[in-house]
């Protein structure tokens, strides 16, 4: 029976776009530290640093802005839809009913960085009207004076969002853009290669990232620091976890065999926000017990903090609702999925991977 691998260590594509280093646990951006553009940077420089490979000078980045306001518009039938479909639709669901109906001649192929750009600034909309459709609340329309982050805020609270929550999720976003070949990622790439256009494989993108595996995480860690509770029943809680074969979310990962940098840095970033908050200090006792007990259970798999279980205690202390954390991460992985795409068409050769026959041959003609 061949071996099951998810293409582990399989190079699917060479890419300009990041390199994600999992033994030494670094991360770049075109030539650039993630950590430290999340920290410098805002959400629209990073995004153009993806999409066209350098950082934006002034006058680039003025226009990019004023265009990035102006695409700040959803189309009346998809606010039909948003209002349409089922309550208890998943928003990731909506998400990607959304994202397909957005599919005009606009959208067609090749795909383009304007194109991505339109998807990019109305993501966060669509998923701030939604959720205010679903909470019986009035619509909130964007701010243009405010950024990408803080605009996104707004939407959900009707607020002028404080400084340092714009500044915690700006980072989490910018981390969360781009991460090389990951599922959501390579689902993307794989409709790219077909030729087929980008609201496509922004869909395929989207389905992917849904999954509790990938995007799906940070939800769970909620869920699991509150079936834990409290320190003095952490260790229990995980052996028993691990004894029956659970796995932690916001642990281990496939390519970073040390602590993942996004992981660090938003430690770092969060604890800024609620060095005082007892959730907070929960986490962090729980994440020193669950790498010990993961060394002890699964020894030598190296399984260590990933970017989900502090992007849940960051989400978590800027107030988003843990319905809205992988809504959140796509309103930022979008940038780095749209780079691929991109990167993939300019690439002639569609995806075509083997795969092993394991079933019985014909012994007998069928008999009609
Ligand atoms: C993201 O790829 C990316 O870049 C993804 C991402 C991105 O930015 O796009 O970084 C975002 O998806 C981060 C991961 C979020 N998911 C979780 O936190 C869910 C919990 N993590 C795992 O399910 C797991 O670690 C994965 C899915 C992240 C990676 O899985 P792998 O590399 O396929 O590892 P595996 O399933 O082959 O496990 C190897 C061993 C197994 O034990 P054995 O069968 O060999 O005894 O390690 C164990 C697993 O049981 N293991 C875990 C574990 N992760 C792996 N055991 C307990 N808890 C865990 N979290």
């Amino acid at each position: 029976m061949a071996k099951v691998t998810g293409l582990e260590g399989v190079v699917a594509a060479e890419t300009d776009i990041s390199l994600v280093d999992g033994e030494n646990g670094h991360l770049i951006y075109r030539g650039f530290w993630a950590k430290e553009l999340a920290i410098t940077s805002t959400f629209e420089e990073v995004a153009y640093l993806l999409w066209y490979g350098q950082l934006p000078n002034t006058a680039e980045l003025e226009a990019f802005k004023g265009q990035w306001v102006a695409d700040r518009c959803l189309p009346e039938h998809v606010l039909s839809l948003l209002k349409l479909l089922p309550r208890e639709t998943p928003l990731m669901s909506v998400l990607q009913t959304a994202v397909s109906a957005m599919s005009e001649s606009q959208y067609s192929w090749p795909p383009s960085v304007e194109q991505a750009l339109k998807i990019t600034a109305v993501l966060p909309i669509i998923v701030a009207y939604r959720y205010r459709l679903e909470n019986g609340l009035p619509l909130i329309e964007p701010l243009n004076q405010l950024d990408h982050a803080a605009n996104y805020l707004y939407m959900l609270t009707g607020v002028i969002p404080e400084a340092a929550h714009v500044k915690a999720l700006t980072a989490y976003l910018i981390l969360g853009m781009e991460h090389g070949m990951n599922a959501s990622t390579f689902a993307g790439r794989v409709v790219s290669s077909t030729q087929s256009d980008l609201i496509s494989a922004l869909t395929a993108a989207i389905g992917a990232m849904k999954g509790p595996l990938h995007g799906g995480a940070p939800t769970e860690v909620i869920a699991m620091l509150d079936a834990i509770g409290n320190k003095e029943q952490a260790e229990d809680w995980i052996r028993s976890t691990l004894e029956q074969g659970g796995r932690l979310m916001g642990f281990g990962h496939r390519v970073y065999k040390t602590v993942d940098p996004r992981a660090e840095a938003l430690r770092q970033v969060t604890a800024r926000l609620s060095s005082e908050d007892p959730w907070f200090e929960l986490a962090i006792h729980v994440e020193a017990a669950a790498i010990k007990l993961l060394d002890e259970y699964k020894p030598g798999r190296r399984l260590y903090t990933n970017v989900e279980f502090f992007a849940a205690a960051i989400m978590r202390a800027i107030g988003l609702p843990s319905a809205l954390f992988t809504p959140t991460f796509s309103i930022a992985r979008v940038v780095g999925w749209s780079a691929h795409v991109l990167e993939q068409a300019a690439i002639n050769r569609i995806f075509r991977p083997q795969s092993v026959y394991t079933g019985p041959m014909p012994t007998e003609q069928v008999s009609k």
